[in-house]
Formats: C-alpha cells, structure tokens, sequence
C-alpha cells in the first residue's frame, strides 16, 4: 500500500507548547510546529499525524512575530539539542515566567503575591555538561559526534555547538577525526563531557575493551588538548582515568561559589548544575531568600554534593543536608572537611517515601530549602509543616511538579510569597525556577 505524501498547509500559530513548539488548528486538529511562535502565519510542513494531535514544522514564515531572531547556530533547525534559538532571550524567559504561572495556576489553583526578576547570564556557551552521541556511519565511512537531530535518532555531524562550553565546541572537529581514526570507532557509543572553572574532562563510554594503542591515542589527544580522559565499559561506577586501572581520590574537578569563599570538588559523573553562573547567582539568590540569622538551624533538601549546604554553613549555625545517593552525601562531607566547616552533617536517605520514619522525623528548622529531581517533592510536602519552619525557598526544574508541591503546601498553611524563572537552559525549552514559601500572613 503506497503511504500518501504527507501535506503542506498556512498556518496561524496560537500559542507555544512547554516543549517550545507553536500551536496551531488545522480542521479542528491540534497540531504543534516547530520553529514557529505565537503571532506568526507559517507555511509548515506534516511531519507526523498522531491521533489526537499532528506534528510539522514550519518552512516559511509569512508573518514573522517581532520576537523572532536569527538563530545564533548554523544547526538550531535540526539540531535536537536547543528549541528556541529563533526566540529572543527576553522573549524566552517572558514565556517562560508565563509557562510556570500557568502550571501553578492548573494544578496548585495559586498565584504567587509577587514575581522576582528572571535570574539571567550568558546564553552562549554555557553549558558544562553535556551527553553526546557517537555513531560510525558504514555507509558513508564516516564517524559523527553530536546530540540527536529533532524528531529523529540520527546524530547530527555536529563542528560547534553554540551553548556548549566554549573549550568542548572548538574541539568537536578534532574530537571526531581522532574517534574516526580507533580501532574501536564502531563501538563508542557516546561521550559525556563535564567541565569544572579550570578542568575539562571527557568519558569516553567503549562497548568493547580498549586496545592498548586506542587507549594511548584517547589519553594523548586528551593531553594534547589539556583535557582529563576517561573511560567507562559498564554502569557508572566502571568510570575511570584512562591512565589508571581504578577511579581515585583524586579524579576531581571544580567550581569556585566566589560569594561564600568556597571551591567545590567534585566527580565528572555527578550532578552538578549545568550553567555555573546562573548557579552561582542562584545561590547568593537562595541565601538572600531565606532571610537567615546567624542563629538559624537549616535543612537542605536533595542537597547533592553540598551546593547550597557550604554555602549556607558560612551564614547561620548549622545545617543539615539531606539527599538519597551516599556517594554525594560522601562528596558533601568531602567538600566540607576540605574548607573546616564543622556545623553541617549530611544523611543519605531517600526523600520519596513516607518520612515519619526518617532520620529526620520530629527535627525542628527554622529554614529549609529544597531542589528535588523533576519528579518534586510530594511525600517532603506532606511532612514538611512538622519540622516548623517559617520560611522556604523551592528551587525547581519542572514547573508542573513544583505546581503540584506548592497546591500541597498552601494547603498546609504556607504562602507563596514570590517565584521567579532562572536561565540555566537558555534556548531550550527547560524552565528553572526559584519560589518563597512562608507560613502564616
Ligand atoms: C536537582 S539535583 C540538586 C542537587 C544539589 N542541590 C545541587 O544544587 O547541586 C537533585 C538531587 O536529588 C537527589 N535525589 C534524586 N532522587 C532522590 C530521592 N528519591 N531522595 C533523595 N534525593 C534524591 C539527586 O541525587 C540529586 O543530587
């Protein structure tokens, strides 16, 4: 049966999806159109029909909205990495601030009293950590390196990337031929780059072991190019030093948080925030935030390797950090006994179940901050009015479930006081978020 080509329709785009997608009607139909913004009248192409909705992509703009840019990268129409390089950054965080107050409207039914000013910095090269495919195309005889291309698993042949860090983007080129040039070209199958202020290291993840001289040529070009390799064969915890046999103490890089004097360690597998200024302003923001006393007893939330916890054991009199991995519960003592600090213990514990039974259960805090994984918060809300403190500040990657916690919090007699959107993923379509919590007025 010969499948009908797939048709071409103008367009009036509506609105823009969470996704970063316009959306439009095509005979009662939703259908949802990349690279197209609200306002604008496209001329798109289908791509796909789904039952419910049908997915295109615009190839002509013939009414162009005042908040189009040119894309800063040559790839940003098929590249999958970025969904908004044709959206100006000012329009970029309004629609952002206006995604979050929708979802807080949809499912916490509440409006914060007022909203904090979007917490900016670059929004080139910013990214410092980054998954990246690799793929040998036999066909061709050629090795590609890149994120995956919108819509598709093919990779993209990736030169530059604009919102990698600066000393990844200007070494794809070189990174490629070098891959290209293994023994074991057909079985890497992606690297991960993390990047610390003055350290860049590259895991390169083989299916198969290294011979001897892939493994010389990986550790020279790393050299060569001032990078730290490593490789991985299995799960995470096979990471290690290509010029090692096992991971040590001292496979570590850093990020300096300039205001709280501090220089944070860690490993290139752990969580670190990816935009290291918008974090280091987010920091100062969630200190300031809190409205801390010297006196104050703090708790910190999925505190990872201790990001807010040093910070905030330079400001009050002890802190208690809380997070489910032990490795970076182990990280965070790690960073505190390498600056003195004293006043903080960590637990590891996992934050998704009932906490009536936590290490925690019948603590009191005068403050606590919280950063949950995407998936929130629900069960540390529910429990949360028991520890007593007055003040909360949420930082969220996923506006729906920061919605979800905060309709869970107001219900238990907290206020939220004022929420602000942050740029940690410009030109994506991620909204990072900051909101206030307090109890009583
Ligand atoms: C968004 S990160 C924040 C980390 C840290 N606050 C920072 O700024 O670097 C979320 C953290 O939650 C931790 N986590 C994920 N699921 C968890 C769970 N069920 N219980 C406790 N911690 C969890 C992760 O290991 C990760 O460190």
């Amino acid at each position: 049966m010969s499948r009908q080509p797939l048709p071409e329709h103008e367009l009036k785009i509506e609105a823009l999806s969470h996704e970063g997608r316009g959306i439009a009607h095509h005979e009662g139909k939703v259908v949802f159109v990349d690279a197209a913004l609200p306002g604008e009248v496209v001329r798109a192409a289908w791509i796909r029909r789904q039952r419910r909705f049908d997915e295109a992509r615009a190839i002509e703009i013939l009414q162009a909205s005042p908040d189009r840019v040119e894309p800063p990268c040559p790839l940003a129409g098929v590249c999958g990495g970025c969904s908004l390089q044709h959206l100006s950054n000012e329009a970029q965080l309004r629609y952002k601030q206006q995604a979050l107050a929708e979802q807080l409207r949809h499912f916490g039914a509440i409006e914060p009293r007022s909203w904090l000013p979007p917490l900016r910095a670059a929004t080139l090269g910013y990214r410092r950590k980054a998954r990246l495919g690799v793929r040998f195309v036999l066909k061709k005889e050629r090795l590609l390196v890149g994120f995956r291309e919108k819509h598709s698993n093919f990779l993209v042949d990736m030169r530059s990337c604009a919102v990698l860090d600066e000393r990844l983007s200007q070494l794809l080129p070189a990174l490629r031929q070098q891959l290209e040039a293994l023994e074991a070209r057909q079985q890497i199958a992606q690297i991960e780059f993390a990047a610390g202020d003055d350290e860049v290291a590259l895991i390169f993840r083989h299916l198969v072991p290294l011979s001897a001289s892939d493994r010389q040529h990986l550790i020279e070009f790393c050299t060569q190019h001032g990078l730290i390799a490593y490789g991985q064969s299995a799960g995470p915890e096979s990471v290690c030093q290509l010029t090692q046999t096992t991971p040590t103490a001292q496979d570590r890089l850093h990020y300096a948080l300039p205001a709280a004097d501090l220089r944070m360690a860690f490993h290139p597998s752990d969580f670190t925030q990816i935009h290291a200024f918008i974090n280091r302003a987010m920091v100062d923001l969630a200190l300031d935030l809190l409205d801390l006393q010297p006196e104050h007893r703090v708790l910190d939330l999925f505190c990872g390797l201790g990001n807010f916890t040093l910070p905030l054991a330079r400001r009050v009199r002890s802190v208690v950090g809380v997070e489910g991995s032990v490795e970076m519960t182990e990280r965070a003592a790690e960073n505190a006994r390498a600056h003195g600090l004293e006043h903080l213990v960590f637990h590891a514990e996992n934050l998704q179940q009932d906490l009536q039974t936590s290490v925690l259960a019948g603590e009191k805090f005068d403050r606590i901050l919280i950063d949950p994984p995407r998936s929130g918060a629900e069960e540390v809300m529910r429990y949360l009015p028991r520890w007593g403190a007055r003040r909360i500040v949420y930082i969220s990657c996923n506006p729906a479930t920061l919605a979800r916690d905060a309709g869970i919090l107001a219900g238990q007699g907290y206020t939220l006081l004022s929420a602000g959107v942050m740029d940690m993923f410009p030109h994506t379509a991620h909204v990072e978020s900051i909101a206030v919590f307090v109890r009583g007025t």
